[in-house]
């Protein structure tokens, strides 16, 4: 049997993980286990129910109501398709208000594991992409990137998603909105996104000035030069 191992890919917001990780699953015929989606689900989850998400002890309460199922490029919770619905900016700016409860870490951490060695387990190679992977979830992950870009890049990145729903983005509300959810996951006190990930032994990709064909070159090479793959 094929031996399956994880790739652990962090970064900020819009870095291009999501993408990135997509692309990769393709090209390395592995699967990718998008963990923002819980966090995002879970604040659909308290939209759809007038939960306020500022209380954690109700927030809490809906951990044992909600089930999340990744199906090729779906992503169901209790089994409606909410694929769409995840990229809207109301359950976006709610992940990372519920993502500082330290019980709903545990409870997606633990979900994530469970999926991420399944797959690796049946051979698969497994992309795993997030804030906390080559930290918390998979520390000892066969590559742990750090995916980044300049504030701007990203900027212009998220504003050209967005205003495929919305026209009243723009570049500066976009910016704010940006920097108000990166300081959130950096400064949150349980499993933060790394502020030093160079310290913390990721290897660290700034793709600002890179296409996303040299941002999957780059990685493959990586992957090569630790013999995890081969020509
Ligand atoms: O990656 P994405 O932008 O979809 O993640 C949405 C939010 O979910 C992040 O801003 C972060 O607050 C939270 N998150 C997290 N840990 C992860 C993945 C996402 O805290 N592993």
């Amino acid at each position: 049997m094929k031996k399956g191992f994880i790739i652990a890919i962090d970064g900020p917001l819009a870095s291009g993980k999501g993408t990135i990780a997509k692309r990769l699953a393709a090209v390395l015929q592995g699967v990718d286990l998008y963990t923002g989606a819980m966090y995002r689900g879970l604040a659909l989850f308290c939209l759809e129910h007038s939960i306020d998400m500022e209380n954690a002890s109700s927030v809490i309460d809906q951990l044992s109501k909600i089930t999340f199922k990744y199906q090729k490029d779906k992503i169901f919770l209790n089994d409606t398709d909410v694929t769409q619905k995840l990229q809207e900016p109301e359950p976006a700016a709610g992940s990372s208000v519920v993502g500082v409860i330290p019980e709903v870490r545990q409870d997606f951490v633990k979900r994530q594991r469970i999926l991420g060695l399944e797959q690796m387990e049946a051979g698969n190679i497994v992309i795993v992409e997030g804030r906390d992977i080559g930290t918390v979830v998979f520390p000892d992950a066969a590559l742990r990137l750090y995916l980044t870009a300049s504030e701007e890049v990203r900027a212009k990145r998220r504003l050209a998603q967005y205003k495929e729903q919305d026209s009243s983005w723009t570049f500066e509300k976009v910016l704010e909105d940006i920097r108000e959810r990166d300081t959130r996951d950096k400064e949150r006190k349980t499993d933060p996104l790394a502020s030093n990930p160079e310290k913390l032994g990721y290897t660290v990709l700034d793709n600002s000035e890179m296409s996303e064909e040299q941002t999957i070159d780059a990685v493959i090479r990586m992957l090569k030069e630790r013999n995890l793959i081969h020509d």
